[in-house]
């Protein structure tokens, strides 16, 4: 099985690119940085350049899209928003002219909880799952939630099979020592949700090649079973989250989001908990 992994130079990526060849597949890593190595394995490009994308993607069975801007105030705005939804949208036009399957791409949990937000974060309900409303706060947040939905249009209109993986805080192998944490005292909207790198990277090899039914658009959380704070769920949801109706019964650090459609759709369960190591 052929993969193209965009984005992968980057923290994610090259976790992805490292597991799926692992698992045995060929992959083609593309990235912006750089040059290519000259044998396949790995080639430098632009992907807010369509030409590009459509050289790239060429042949492959899968692309895991993970090339952007990750995260605001990183360059302005609107460079952040366009850069974002260019390579979103070239790269699921790419796939559906050159018929490649399935695109997944990763999504964020910024669209429902914007760090750090200009408005308060309001969740009517833990754990939170796909169906909540979303309310992206800022041009990182809005280009993850225009890529939503272009992954659905794409799905409809062309028949693609495609997943929108909305990661939570993905820990590095640096950070995972630290945690948990406590709740940073300067924070009024704790974001509770994180993901161990590997778990991150298995996740989306599971959404590239488990069977799916086609033409279909899955948006999944990908999270870990419990938070990475170390105030108890319970307390943590009814000091900062008080208008949220507690939907299960949630112990100790259990984890304020749902990972039943990640499980459900693409057999997706974390192996890593930062609190058993
Ligand atoms: N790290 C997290 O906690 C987190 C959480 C939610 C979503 N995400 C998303 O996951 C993806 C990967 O994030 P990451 O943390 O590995 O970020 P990263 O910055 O380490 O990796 C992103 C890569 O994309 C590449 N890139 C940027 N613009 C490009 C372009 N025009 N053409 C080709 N490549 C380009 C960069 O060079 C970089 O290597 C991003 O889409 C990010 O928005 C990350």
């Amino acid at each position: 099985m052929k993969i193209v992994v965009t984005g992968s130079k980057g923290n994610i990526g090259s976790a992805v690119v490292d597991y799926a060849r692992s698992q045995g597949a060929h992959v083609l890593g593309v990235d912006n940085v750089g040059r290519g190595d000259g044998l396949g394995n790995y080639i430098a490009a632009d992907l807010t350049d369509l030409g590009s994308c459509y050289d790239v993607v060429r042949g492959a069975d899968a692309i895991i899209n993970l090339a952007a801007i990750p995260d605001s105030k990183m360059f302005p705005n609107a460079q952040t928003f366009m850069t974002n939804v260019a390579i979103t949208y070239n790269v699921f036009l790419a796939a559906a002219h050159l018929g490649v399957g399935r695109v997944v791409w990763a999504s964020s949990i910024q669209v429902n909880h914007t760090v750090p937000p200009h408005r308060p974060v309001r969740y009517r309900y833990f754990p939170l799952d796909e169906d909540h409303p979303v309310d992206p706060q800022s041009d990182y947040a809005l280009s993850k939630y225009v890529g939503e939905v272009i992954a659905d249009a794409f799905a409809r209109d062309f028949g693609l099979t495609t997943v929108s993986l909305r990661f939570t805080d993905v820990v590095t192998l640096q950070r995972w020592p630290t945690l948990p944490a406590p709740v940073d005292p300067g924070t009024q909207y704790p974001l509770p949700h994180y993901v161990h790198i590997h778990d991150c990277a298995r996740a989306c090899y599971l959404a590239a090649t488990a069977p799916l039914p086609p033409g279909s658009h899955t948006v999944a959380f990908i999270a870990a079973r419990d938070t990475h704070i170390d105030m108890p769920s319970r307390e943590l949801a009814q000091r900062y989250y008080p208008d949220a109706e507690l939907r299960a019964d949630i112990q100790d650090h259990d984890a304020l989001i749902s990972g039943k459609r990640a499980e459900a759709a693409f057999g997706f369960v974390p192996q890593f908990s930062c609190r058993s190591r």
